[in-house]
């Protein structure tokens, strides 16, 4: 059967396009294609969207339970929906999301779905990349691969915490309201490191540079090093794919299969995003 919607590659390794389509007025069939095309794909395009923050939520709810985040403040009127927002004057200032990561990995069920939809973005500048975890596994040297097999990784959520705390040079400021300094975020949180997503069985590497911090029952120098290794390794160029935005395009991406990169490139320009998220479950190891 010909499927309803057609969705374009970006890559060969991650990310389609799918035009011409209102998502405030989709079928229940539509709707199973993107999520279908979500699993295939991993980050799902669709441009020219006009929402407000209700119809934002109502498509979104449509693949899963919005979730509030912990340690930012959402729009007063929308709890489940956050402003990704860097004013003009915001310069030579860190950015939300300017790191590779995964949202939310030290939670002990991080999200299995975000979406961003572009409310107001540079002509230039302010693009996002995303990284195909799946991919990142399957291209490991077989040795590491089963070496880590069996591993934990240790996240924690270290913009929000004391502890493990960037220096405030680094930090991401701005409009974004976020709760910092606070010692729940240090708490650590324990995840396969090679994971099995559990739609489609694949098995990928569930890390990022952000929120992992350390391999568990390493030695402390052995572990940075393997990691940095690995985060190398996810962030080559031949599986990872650049999105430039523009105003009214919507991006859905899943969570666990994905790392990804906001470019803060784009100082004197403002660029706001509206972002929701769906609960996930707690990440299931390889060997499951
Ligand atoms: C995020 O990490 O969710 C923000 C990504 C972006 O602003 O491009």
């Amino acid at each position: 059967m010909r499927p309803v919607l057609t969705a374009q590659p970006i890559t060969p390794s991650i990310g389609a396009e799918i035009d011409n389509i209102d998502v405030r007025a989709l079928n229940n069939d539509q709707i199973e294609c993107i999520r279908q095309s979500l699993d295939r794909y991993q980050l799902i395009l669709l441009r020219d969207q006009e929402l407000d923050l209700d119809s934002l939520c109502a498509f979104s709810a449509r693949f899963g339970e919005l979730m509030a985040l912990p340690y930012i403040s959402p729009i007063p009127s929308h709890p489940n929906v956050i402003r990704v927002l860097k004013e003009a004057e915001e310069i030579d200032m860190g950015v939300f999301g300017g790191e590779w990561h995964s949202d939310f990995s030290f939670l002990a069920q991080p999200p299995s779905t975000s979406i961003l939809y572009a409310r107001d973005v540079p002509a230039v500048g302010g693009d996002t990349l995303w990284a195909n975890m799946v991919e990142a596994y399957r291209t490991l040297p077989e040795s590491i691969g089963s070496q880590l097999e069996n591993s934990l990784a240790v996240h924690a959520g270290t913009p929000y915490g004391v502890k493990n705390a960037p220096d405030p040079e680094q930090q991401f400021k701005g409009s974004i309201q976020i709760d910092r300094n606070n010692p729940e975020a240090d708490k650590e949180t324990m995840h396969p490191l090679i994971c099995r997503h559990p739609d489609t069985g694949e098995k990928m590497l569930f890390i990022n540079p952000t929120y992992t911090i350390r391999i568990d029952g390493c030695a402390e120098a052995e572990s940075k090093a393997l990691l940095d290794n690995l985060f190398q390794h996810c962030m080559r160029p031949e599986i990872c794919c650049r999105i430039r935005w523009r105003p009214g395009t919507l991006a859905l991406w899943d969570n666990r299969r994905t790392m990804h990169y906001a470019v803060n490139d784009y100082d004197g320009r403002r660029r706001e995003m509206w972002r929701t998220t769906l609960k996930g479950h707690a990440p299931l190891a390889a060997t499951s």
